[in-house]
Parts: structure tokens; C-alpha cells; sequence
């Protein structure tokens, strides 16, 4: 009998490219530095180069590989190049594309814990693991009230809290009866923009978001949050969240978590700490303190896809109090009952976080815990807080230059004295170069540098590298 055509990849071909892709990301891993960071490509110049019809039949997967090289590699911007220094670290280590490779080799869809039990358990473990390594309150254990669950990002996460927040300022009766508009929650100036966009979809609005002002270290001053909240019960409007930022995204400002705890606990206030960049450095003792009164958020979130090595996307979410999570989130139809769901014992992530369907995240994760160990986090973290304290003291040691903000921990923001245009050209200019890539923002209405210390294979060299060129380009302003 004449054998039906497969148009699969057989599991020896799926060895073979495989074989073939792990060595090409090796490759690329090894000669990273010798492309531009900033993709130098220009508007609509990868589409044109891409055949206007997909393939009628399909191709030699070794013509997929080739097309990489040739038509997207150029339009990639290098998150993973050691010459990176803008936004905020997204590190892809070893451990964690083998752990994602894995997740996809699995391919399972854990929604539920009887959908794929190891997908639900390793990452309660995993999550309980990360409660004792960031110094995190018991609370967050899953043996405990609380909790935690991996979310896409930090932008999920909040909207999570505020909307758990929501319902039990509500007595969990807006999810059934809508808003009535007289909810507010906080946060500073420099907060997030993740927490407006919050603040729309859970219905609360953005006239509803106070954003309270902040110190000369641009962080959250708790006087006038206790004072916006006073205002705000006198007009008759229900407080119900507040969002304190433990390392903001604009200057690494740190929020005075226990000073904004206590005026939440008086309030009775739903406290989120989002710790999304800076959560991290928390797996040293010494970086603690930033994180002080941590014990009285009703949940937090870090994200180990930007400065712990499990490439995007791996947000760590966790509550003090997973009922009203759950009570928040939670809808069961007939099709997703089953045994285990009845009987109690498990956890159903579903309940979680907003989509039903999850991949098995916990893998990367795991992998990359175990391979570096506490001791190898630590290490990364301490160096590249290093590296950013010694490029600090440069600045402070050039007059043309100056710091714009503190420095905690492994951002710098910094400015050249001669004002914006000044900086923009030496940004523009070290950007177009290739040689690296840093990012602005704008503090006290100054256009400010950025340089963020905190890909996995940053060195002193290219540190140091960064400052000369950067004073090159001073020198060249004259
Ligand atoms: C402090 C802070 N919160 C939230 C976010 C949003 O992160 P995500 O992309 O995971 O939503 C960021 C991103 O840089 C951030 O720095």
C-alpha cells in the first residue's frame, strides 16, 4: 500500500534542525558583539524584503535558517548584547531557552491542575522557593493564606491586584453589578504606566488615580498619600488600592514601602509593591532594606525574565490572601469541572490571572534557579550593582556631567550639563554607532540619560567602554 504523505517533521529531522538551531543560537550567542545593538534598519525594510504570498507548499527548513541570517537578524535590536544599557535588563540565559525549549517540547496548557499536574506543582514550589529567596513575608507561601502564580508581565500582575483590590473594597459586587465610580486608587508620579492602563480596563478610570507627589529621590511621599486619601473619604469617594514601586522604571526611585504600608493598614487599603526590575536584587541580604514593610503588601510582583535570566515572558506574582484573589477571577464552567477541582486539594491557576490557558512557565524558571543557585544569582546581581556604582563615580568625577537621581542600585540616570539638546545628540550619536544602546527619560523636566547595568554578560570592560564613549562624545560637543 502506497504510504500517505506527511507534510510533519519526523522526530530524526526534528533532531537534525534541532541539532541545527541550538547551534546557531550558540553561534549567535558568541559573536553578539559584532552587531550593531540598535537594529539600523528603517521603516518597512524587513516586509519588503518578504515574499508578498505565504508558501503554497513547504520549504527546506535549512532555507528557514538562512532567511534568519539574512532578512531578520538585521532588524533585531540586541537585548541580549553585553553593550546593552537602555530600559531595563531582559536577560535570556542558557538554562532558561533550554527550560522554554522544554515547556515547548511539553506543550502542554496547564489551566488547570488536572490539565498537566506538574505544570501546577513545580511552580507553586517554585514560587514558594522565591518567597524565602527575596526575603518575601510567609504569608506569600502557598502553606500559608497567600501565594503565588507566574503571570505574562508586571502589567498583568497589577491588573490583578487592583482588580482583587476592587472587589473586596466592594464586597465582591462590582464583578457582578459594575462600578459606581467612587473607587481611587494611588500612586506616585512615577509609577508605571502599567497602572493607568490598569486602572482602565478594571473600570475604576483615570480620573480615579491619584498620582501622588514625590520626593527630590522622586520617591512616593507617604504625608501626602495619607492626605489625598483623608481628602478623598471627605468627598465621599471609596480609597481602595495603592501601588508603592520598589525600584520605578524611570530612575530606580525607591518607594518607602512601610511608611505607605502603615497608611494602607490604617485605611484599609489594598497595598501592591511592584518590585518588577529591582525584585531581584532582593536575593542579596545586603539589598533588603529597600524593600522595608514588604510584610504589609497584600501582594507583590517581580519579573524574572528582566534581571534573573528566565527570558521573557516570567512575571512572579503573589497575594497575602489568595481567596480574594480566587473570589475575584473565578468562573466554572461545566466543561472545565473535574475531580480534583471538587475535591479541594489542588490549585487551578485559571483562577489566577485573567486568560484560562497558561504554558508551562515554571520550567525556565526552575532551570535557571538550580544552574546559577542562589550563590550565582547573588553573584550577577552584586557585580553589575558594582560596575554601575564605579560608572556613578565617573560621572561625578567629569564637571561636564552630573547625577540626576540616587543611584541604589544598577541604574544610572545622568546628564551632561550642557541641557537637552546636548544629551539627545550624544544619545542619538552612541545609538546610531552600534556600539551601544542606552535610553532617556525625563527628570525634573531635564532630558536624562540612562544607563542600565544588568545583562547577564556585562562586564567591567564594557562599562568601561560605555563611559568612553560617551566622553568622546562630549569631547566632540567640545
Ligand atoms: C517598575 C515597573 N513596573 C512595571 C513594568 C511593566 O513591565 P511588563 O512589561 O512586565 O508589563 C516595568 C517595565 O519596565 C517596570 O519597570
Amino acid at each position: 500500500m502506497p504510504q500517505e504523505k506527511s507534510f510533519h517533521m519526523t522526530p530524526d529531522e526534528f533532531r537534525r534542525h534541532g541539532h541545527a538551531v541550538v547551534d546557531w543560537i550558540a553561534d549567535y550567542q558568541s559573536r553578539i558583539e559584532s552587531f550593531p545593538v540598535l537594529s539600523q534598519v528603517k521603516p518597512g525594510q524587513l516586509r519588503a524584503s518578504l515574499p508578498v504570498n505565504p508558501p503554497a507548499e513547504g520549504e527546506p527548513f535549512d532555507t528557514l535558517l538562512k532567511d534568519v541570517d539574512q532578512l531578520i537578524l538585521p532588524g533585531v535590536t540586541h537585548w541580549q548584547s553585553p553593550n546593552w544599557f537602555a530600559y531595563f535588563p531582559c536577560n535570556a540565559s542558557g538554562p532558561g531557552i533550554l527550560g522554554d525549549l522544554l515547556a515547548s517540547g511539553l506543550g502542554v496548557q496547564g489551566m488547570l491542575w488536572s490539565t498537566s499536574p506538574a505544570c501546577t506543582e513545580l511552580e507553586t514550589h517554585v514560587m514558594d522557593w522565591l518567597v524565602g529567596m527575596l526575603g518575601l513575608p510567609q504569608k506569600f507561601l502557598s502553606s500559608s493564606t497567600g501565594g503565588g502564580v507566574i503571570q505574562d508581565t508586571a502589567s498583568s500582575a497589577v491588573l490583578c491586584a487592583l482588580l482583587a483590590a476592587r472587589e473586596r473594597a466592594s464586597g465582591y459586587t462590582t464583578n457582578k453589578k459594575g462600578g459606581n465610580g467612587r473607587l481611587v486608587a494611588y500612586a506616585s508620579t512615577q509609577t508605571h504606566s502599567s497602572l493607568e492602563k490598569a486602572a482602565m480596563i478594571a473600570g475604576i478610570g483615570t480620573d480615579n488615580l491619584r498620582l501622588i507627589e514625590v520626593d527630590e529621590k522622586f520617591a512616593m511621599k507617604p504625608d501626602a498619600l495619607a492626605h489625598q486619601v483623608d481628602a478623598d473619604r471627605k468627598a465621599g469617594l471609596i480609597p481602595c488600592f495603592v501601588c508603592a514601586t520598589v525600584g520605578t522604571t524611570s530612575s530606580n526611585a525607591m518607594d518607602p514601602v512601610r511608611a505607605i504600608g502603615e497608611v494602607c493598614q490604617k485605611n484599609d487599603l489594598w497595598l501592591h509593591v511592584d518590585a518588577a526590575m529591582s525584585g531581584t536584587a532582593m536575593v542579596c541580604l545586603e539589598f533588603r532594606h529597600l524593600q522595608d514593610g514588604v510584610d504589609l503588601a497584600d501582594s507583590y510582583n517581580f519579573n524574572p525574565h528582566k534581571w534573573m535570566g528566565a527570558n521573557f515572558d516570567c512575571s512572579c506574582f503573589w497575594v497575602a490572601d489568595r481567596k480574594a484573589l480566587i473570589q475575584t477571577l473565578s468562573i466554572l464552567p461545566e466543561y472545565l469541572r473535574n475531580q480534583a477541582t471538587e475535591s479541594g486539594a489542588v490549585i487551578d491557576y485559571r483562577d489566577w490571572h485573567i486568560q484560562l490557558g497558561r504554558r508551562f512557565r515554571s520550567l525556565k524558571l526552575w532551570f535557571v534557579i538550580r544552574h546559577y543557585g542562589i550563590e550565582g544569582l547573588q553573584h550577577n546581581v552584586r557585580e553589575h550593582v558594582r560596575l554601575a556604582q564605579e560608572f556613578a563615580d565617573w560621572v561625578k568625577s567629569d564637571d561636564r556631567f552630573e547625577l540626576a537621581a540616587p543611584v541604589p542600585l544598577n541604574l544610572i540616570c545622568f546628564r551632561h550639563k550642557g541641557g537637552d539638546a546636548t544629551n539627545q545628540s550624544i544619545m542619538d550619536r552612541l545609538n546610531k554607532s552600534g556600539d551601544l544602546c542606552l535610553t532617556h527619560t525625563k527628570l525634573n523636566g531635564s532630558l536624562t540619560l540612562r544607563l542600565s547595568v544588568g545583562q547577564m554578560n556585562t562586564k567591567a570592560r564594557h562599562v568601561e567602554r560605555a563611559w568612553q564613549l560617551i566622553r568622546e562624545e562630549a569631547n566632540r560637543l567640545g
